[in-house]
């Protein structure tokens, strides 16, 4: 009997480098154990001895790794030797994996689902909280229990997601910590080093409720998805007793006041009244829910106090305020129009699909978006729900107007050289009057005597072209903008 040494629960090159080495030497699925960590082997097990310099390497089927790599994070305590025995028929059944009644594949199709299912629970149901890193930052840290060993396979999922935050996900038995730039994995942590309660969880709370549709509520269902057994780290399941209870009540409420609201036309000329009455000398703040109104006299002390902000009803269903983001002696000011819903989830300017078209165009041009300050003429998603979808709207004039309040204070913090409106509502947000893309792009406009303002497309638009041929004139038209950028702002150019 041999034995090889896994450095931890889903070691998978650990295993492939053992299985490899197991292969070469001859040695059968029976005769093979694996041990993980300081585990101690069988009484009679020899250690793996190193395989022969030229011996031969396996060959597998090109799905082989990938369904290893998963079975490896399964629970079962013999999940290493059973992934072995899979790598040691293959040698001689080349094609047993399309063998769908084959015991061992039909074991193996069931190890790779639990996984990914338990995947993605983890993708799902991880809740982060915010807690001062004692540096002046902040680092997000979240506690969960998944089933398999799926942390290392799992967290890169977060780094893609979660860029921009130094966080920390940690599970009784593998902690993952992202730095901002490099991932790494730390021993496991036990449940009361979970932070408690803070405010991402009331952003989260906010914007579980406004999904919460309860003409569309089916508990069982709800309940299959969500297991009790990740209850206890998700703040939502606070809310869903009373939501659920509250539901059938709600969707009367629904149906009963639906006739009485007045008419579309008549909503709009109120919106419209209300809105012209709203003044931009001022930001209204949530003064009760610990506001500060001093006047800010910084980025970051602007960000903190737009988070109370209360001047439009755009507050109310969006997860959060998303405030601009960059250095605040940033030459450019980029503006967009509004987050959109990734931008609500994660309370930055273009991270979602708009984003990607505007980080592209920069890196077209060689602009370092890191030196540049991103925001949007107005700070919150504005939206209406569709099932579990929200579907952007754009924002009005009223809405555009009351937000001008934020835009002019980076405006006048940042104090940049150059502002350039992404689209139409950008364009006369800064302008202060609606005006055409047409007539307003890629010339430069006195916006004051030390701002210039250059007016190009919004990203999005790109993106809703219909025909490839057009997103390719337009994405090179909108490079062009960027380069145009560069020109102006030479620091702006991306260190090499
Ligand atoms: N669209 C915008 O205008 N701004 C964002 O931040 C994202 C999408």
């Amino acid at each position: 009997m041999f034995f090889a040494r896994l450095a931890f629960p889903a070691d998978f090159d650990g295993w492939r480098q053992a299985a490899r080495t197991a292969l070469a030497l001859g040695i059968p699925p029976e005769e093979m154990s694996f041990v993980v960590g300081d585990a101690a082997p069988g009484l009679f097990a020899e250690p793996l001895r190193d395989a022969l310099a030229d011996a031969v390497q396996p060959t597998v089927s090109k799905a082989f790794p990938d369904l290893a790599r998963k079975l490896v994070c399964h629970a079962n305590a013999d999940r290493f030797v059973f992934a072995y025995r899979l790598l040691w028929r293959l040698q001689t059944e080349r094609k047993l994996l399309e063998i769908s009644s084959d015991l061992d594949v039909l074991r193996a199709t069931a190890m790779e689902k639990a996984v990914r299912r338990d995947s993605h629970k983890m993708k799902a149901f991880v809740r982060f909280r915010e807690v001062e890193d004692g540096e002046g930052g902040m680092h997000y840290v979240a506690w969960f229990e998944p089933f398999h060993h799926v942390v290392e396979l799992t967290a890169p999922f977060f780094a893609r997601r979660f860029t921009g935050m130094v966080w920390t996900i940690l599970t009784p038995e593998r902690s993952a910590h992202w730095d901002g730039s490099d991932l790494t994995f730390l021993p496991g942590a036990t449940k009361d080093m979970r932070p408690e309660g803070d405010d991402v969880e009331a952003l989260w709370l906010t914007y579980y409720a406004s999904i919460f549709n309860p003409a569309r509520l089916k508990v069982k269902a709800m309940q299959a998805e969500m297991p009790k057994k990740y209850w206890a780290n998700m703040p939502e399941t606070a809310l869903i007793r009373p939501l659920i209870e509250g539901a059938e009540a709600a969707s009367r409420r629904m149906l009963a006041t639906a006739p009485t609201l007045p008419r579309f036309s008549h909503q709009r000329r109120q919106e419209r009244e209300r809105m012209a009455k709203a003044t931009h000398d001022e930001p209204n703040l949530d003064l009760e829910n610990g506001a500060d109104d001093a006047r800010p006299d910084s980025i970051a002390a602007a960000r903190k106090q737009a988070r109370h902000c209360k001047a439009c009803p755009l507050w109310e269903p969006a997860t959060q305020t998303v405030f601009g983001e960059g250095p605040q002696d940033a030459p450019v000011i980029f503006v967009g129009e509004q987050p959109g819903d990734q931008e609500d989830l994660a309370g930055q300017p273009f991270v979602g699909p708009a984003g990607q078209v505007f980080d592209q165009a920069l890196a077209a041009a060689g602009i370092d978006r890191r030196q540049a300050y991103v925001t949007n003429a107005v700070k919150h998603f504005k939206f209406v729900p569709r099932g579990k979808r929200r579907i952007h709207q754009k924002p009005n004039m009223g809405e555009i107007k009351v937000c001008r309040w934020w835009l002019d204070l980076e405006r006048e913090l940042v104090k940049p050289k150059l502002i350039v409106a992404l689209g139409a509502t950008a364009a006369q947000a800064l302008l202060g009057k609606a005006v055409t893309i047409r007539d307003t792009r890629s010339r430069l406009i006195d916006l004051d005597d030390a701002t210039k303002l250059l007016v190009t497309v919004h990203p999005s638009y790109i993106l809703r072209l219909p025909d490839k041929a057009a997103q390719a004139r337009e994405s090179e038209a909108f490079n062009a903008d960027m380069a145009m950028v560069l020109h102006i702002l030479p620091e702006l150019a991306m260190a090499v």
